[in-house]
């Protein structure tokens, strides 16, 4: 029953920091498979609602149901556990290590173990394969190097990598995209675009407008914490509150399809 059930089911989640309503009363759906894209303005509760359904932060009301069982509120370690993977805006990822040894920190995990039948297997190599799907080439010494004497885009990139090692049947991603440069943005979308095709559900919060319409099936826009609208890319840039939301930003967009 659960399997044809919603992936993930958001019920009137709220989260108050002292009189900030930083996420108030969203509700959402997501079906196996899907890929929605999440937007709004700065400081409108993205990363909020994302901390809020992977466990970061405790709700001030509301629920969270993850392949229909009740996830409120638990520990991040188990709800990733379970196969719910994201991504950070600000990356998190431990900084004395090599590059590959990040991703083999997942790969020792409980549920990594359970879906390869018990067995690790060749850990190293499993970690610079991911990596070099992620565009770190296998042949470059860059996955051997300090995870911190990297370049930003390619820290994105290995948060990325750290969170697919998993294994999730959902990943959410905030703002993959933020400090990557233009032609890293151009490699990376392919990347997110096959793995929605393979099966994956997919949510992706990200600024690059042009970039996310392109790969999503449905966006949700937030403002001031609440949900403003939903639907297609093109039905919510039709509604007159994310045009206001986004006060000449729609003209961006307009000109970008161009
Ligand atoms: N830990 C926190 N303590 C206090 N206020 C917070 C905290 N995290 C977020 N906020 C506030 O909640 C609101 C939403 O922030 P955030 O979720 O980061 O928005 P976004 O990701 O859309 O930019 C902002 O007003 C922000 O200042
Ligand atoms: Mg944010």
């Amino acid at each position: 029953m659960a399997a044809q059930g919603p992936i993930l089911e958001v019920r009137r989640l709220s989260k108050n920091f002292g009189g900030v309503r930083a996420v108030h009363e969203v509700s959402f759906t997501l079906r196996r498979g899907e890929f929605l894209g999440v937007i709004g303005p700065n400081g409108s509760g993205k990363t909020t609602l994302v901390n809020l359904i992977t466990g970061f932060v405790k709700p001030s009301s509301g629920s969270v149901f993850f392949k229909g069982a009740e996830i409120t509120g638990k520990a991040p370690y188990k709800i990733a556990g379970l196969g719910l993977a994201r991504t950070f805006q600000m990356v998190r990822l431990f900084y004395n290590l090599p590059a590959y040894k990040n991703v083999i920190i997942p790969l020792c995990s409980p549920r990594v173990k359970r879906l390869r039948g018990g067995k690790y297997g060749e850990k190293d190599d499993a970690a610079i394969d991911i990596l070099d799907d992620m565009g770190f080439e296998r042949d470059s010494f860059v996955p051997y190097k300090p995870a911190g004497s990297l370049p930003h885009g390619y820290l994105k990139r290995l948060d990325l990598a750290r969170a697919l090692a998993l294994r999730p049947e959902l990943l959410i991603l905030d703002e993959l995209f933020s400090g990557m440069s233009m032609s890293e943005v151009a490699s990376t979308l392919p990347i997110i675009e096959r793995l929605n095709q393979e099966g994956l559900t997919i949510v992706m919060i990200e600024h690059r407008l042009k970039e996310l319409f392109r790969v999503v099936d449905r966006v949700l826009v937030l403002n001031f914490g609440m949900k403003i609208a939903e639907g297609t890319p093109s039905e919510v840039m039709e509604s007159d509150a994310v045009k206001s939301a986004y006060l000449g930003i729609e003209v961006d967009v307009e000109a970008q399809a161009g």
